[in-house]
């Protein structure tokens, strides 16, 4: 069985992850944008992994984009964020992305990192304006990922773990 690990990550935690899967099924890795609907052809697997930018993956539309090529193949879907593992959070997320012709696709959770260091201007300033709307909430009412964000924005935080690749690793083998 040949295939292949596609994603998109803007500060490399989904890399990370993409390359411990690619490391523990030998299949190839590449970042989304350096594959075309051809070269899809030569692959029974196709894992695709993105980051969680308000609530949507990076990069989903390569799916969609490349539904025709994906027919018949296994397809399987991961995203990263700061939340954590929570089944609410990810049915939501699943919901958003993951619509019509792509609702079968199955999608796992990998945590991600989070820190204003390194981080573009846009971004800095988006974490920053949110930190300062949720000083409005009372902290028991944040949503999970909201939580996660306060507390990422403030300290900085890396929830990376090879175990979240296990249940990937697994379905690859069903
Ligand atoms: C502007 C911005 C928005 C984000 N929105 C979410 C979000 O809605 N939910 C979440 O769980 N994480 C969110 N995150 C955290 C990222 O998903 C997390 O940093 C992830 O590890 C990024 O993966 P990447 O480095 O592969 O792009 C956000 C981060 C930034 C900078």
């Amino acid at each position: 069985m040949k295939g292949i690990v596609i994603y998109k990550s803007k500060y490399g935690s989904t890399k990370k992850y993409a390359e411990w899967i690619s490391e523990r099924t030998g299949f190839d890795c590449v970042e989304s944008g350096k594959i075309n609907a051809k070269q899809l052809a030569d692959y029974d697997t196709v894992i695709f992994g993105g980051g969680i930018y308000a609530s949507g993956i990076a990069g989903i539309s390569f799916l969609k984009k490349n539904i025709v090529a994906l027919n018949g193949k296994k397809v399987i879907a991961f995203c990263c964020g700061a939340s954590p593992d929570d089944e609410t959070f990810l049915n939501e997320i699943r919901n958003m992305n993951l619509k019509d012709e792509l609702a079968s696709v199955p999608l796992y959770y990998c945590r991600g990192a989070c820190s204003l260091n390194g981080m573009s201007f846009k971004d800095k300033t988006l974490c920053k304006m949110l930190r300062k709307s949720l000083e409005k909430k009372d902290p028991k009412d944040y949503a999970v990922w909201e939580a996660a964000l306060v507390e990422a924005v403030d300290i900085g935080k890396d929830w990376t773990d090879k175990k979240y690749i296990d249940p990937i690793v697994e379905a690859c083998k069903k």
